[in-house]
């Protein structure tokens, strides 16, 4: 249910003597573009945009962000009735097919990712390398690209059975993958996924089960563990995605691209930013601390983790939704009163009463409430980026399919504004001052 771009009159553009049209183009919602392809051969210019804030790199149909408004839909629907009513393993289809399941293609579809959750017996000698305080998401960074070492029947990224394989693959295996990091982080023995329990039940059960009784699955937790890999599945043009696509663009295979896109995710200002919001609520600590830590804010000596966002100048409404969670987790494990979810509450309410924030757009984001969550439930804040990267890799593959199924698909190239020394010649050492 996409729909072509549609022509909506040019603009015009005069640089010095030169004047050029350029097409204007309609989504099926959202901003217009530009299409700008042919002004450097009309006018010798580039554009200039660092930190592409007003550039659209792609076309795509997956995801559809209102910044101003907080709306954000995957294929159209609202992510407030996804996390409500659908399954992690559902929203992957509607991402990779473009609608929800019947009930049959979903049954085929769960039990061909079920079907995939082992790894090669050799894969798990990966993780003996790493040393037992390694940051899982270091040893995420280094796994999930060794994949594309035991996976050459799926390589071939122009025969479109063997990109659905791989789709299938990196999302049934990136639990496996997590919890192995986890255990090994730990030091207790692994544990391989069961056929007979859903995606977040597995994968709860491959980090939390231990030889030594029979782990018994909590459905409030295995429900709030699906809602929150829904509310991360994917979201436009971000970082991470992007660094998927731009690596996909040379031709690499999708295990190398998932592994850049891992990397880029680490960084404390996209996906990093779930340890870092609990690490600042156990700097401030209680409720009494939280003026001087927004005076610290105000000072530049911080930023307020978890707040912000580089589209939403409204609520995030996937941090909406992450709230809730947190009270439905906190009541399940007995923790509602827990002091640091006090401490988040009364932030959140200073902050978008005070005027420094308000003035800038700032409100939470998805990692704001995220981290007292996954705590909750029994996670280390190194394990909380892991979690993202396990949902993500869903929006990952997704895109990087579509960008593979795009005709007018090229590589990713882009150039500069050129400050450095224009041509000189060499000076020999003998001659230099
Ligand atoms: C994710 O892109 C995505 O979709 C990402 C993501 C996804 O699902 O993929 O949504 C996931 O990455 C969410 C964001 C997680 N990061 C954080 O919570 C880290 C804290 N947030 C900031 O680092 C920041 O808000 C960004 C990086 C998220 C966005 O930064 P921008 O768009 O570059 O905005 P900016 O830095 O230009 O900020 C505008 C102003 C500045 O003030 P002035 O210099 O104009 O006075 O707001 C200030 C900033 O200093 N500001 C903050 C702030 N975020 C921005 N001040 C204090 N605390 C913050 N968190």
């Amino acid at each position: 249910m996409t729909e072509a771009p549609k022509t909506a009159g040019t603009a015009t553009l005069t640089l010095g003597d030169k004047s050029v049209e350029l097409p204007v183009l309609s989504g099926s919602t959202g901003p217009d573009v530009v299409d700008i392809r042919k002004m450097y051969g009309a006018t010798g210019a580039f554009t200039f945009d660092p930190g592409f804030t007003s550039t659209a790199s792609c076309e795509s149909a997956l995801t559809y962000i209102d910044g101003d408004e907080g709306i954000l839909l995957h294929r159209g629907y609202p992510i407030d009735q996804l996390a409500s009513k659908s399954t992690f393993v559902e929203v992957c289809h509607l991402l990779l097919h473009g609608e929800l399941p019947s009930a049959s293609e979903f049954e085929s579809f769960e039990r061909s990712v079920t079907m995939h959750t082992m790894l090669h017996s050799q894969f798990d000698r990966f993780f003996e390398g790493f040393r037992r305080d390694a940051h899982p998401m270091a040893i995420m960074v280094g796994t999930v690209g060794a994949l594309s070492a035991f996976y050459h029947d799926s390589l071939d990224i122009h025969d479109p059975v063997q990109r659905n394989i791989s789709a299938i693959r990196l999302i049934a295996k990136m639990p496996t993958i997590a919890a192995r990091a986890y255990k090994y982080h730990v030091g207790q023995p692994f544990v391989s996924p069961r056929n007979d329990l859903n995606y977040a039940e597995n994968f709860l059960r491959m980090c939390f089960a231990v030889p030594a009784e029979d782990y018994v699955i909590d459905p409030a937790l295995a429900r709030a563990m699906d809602r929150i890999l829904i509310l991360h599945a994917d979201h436009e043009q971000n970082a991470s995605t992007s660094t998927v696509r731009l690596a996909g663009s040379s031709g690499a295979n999708p295990f190398a691209c998932i592994a850049a896109g891992i990397a880029c995710l680490w960084g404390p200002s996209h996906g990093g930013a779930n340890e870092e919001a609990l690490n600042m609520l156990k700097e401030i600590g209680t409720p009494e601390n939280i003026p001087d830590f927004i005076a610290g804010v105000k000072d530049r000596r911080h930023k307020l983790m978890g707040f912000g966002h580089r589209v939403y100048k409204n609520y995030d409404p996937r941090a909406r939704v992450m709230k809730e969670s947190a009270d439905e987790v906190l009541a399940a494990t007995g923790r509602i009163n827990d002091p640091l979810f006090q401490v988040a509450k009364e932030l959140e309410k200073v902050a978008l009463n005070d005027e420094y924030f308000i003035e800038r757009k700032l409100f939470p984001n998805v990692d704001f409430y995220s981290g007292i969550t996954l705590s909750a439930m029994g996670f280390p804040t190194t394990m909380f980026t892991v979690l993202f990267a396990l949902a993500r890799t869903v929006g990952w593959i997704a895109q990087w399919q579509e960008m593979m199924e795009d005709p007018s698909q090229k590589i990713g190239r882009p150039r500069q504004l050129y400050t450095g020394p224009t041509e000189r010649d060499y000076v020999p050492i003998s001659q230099r001052g």
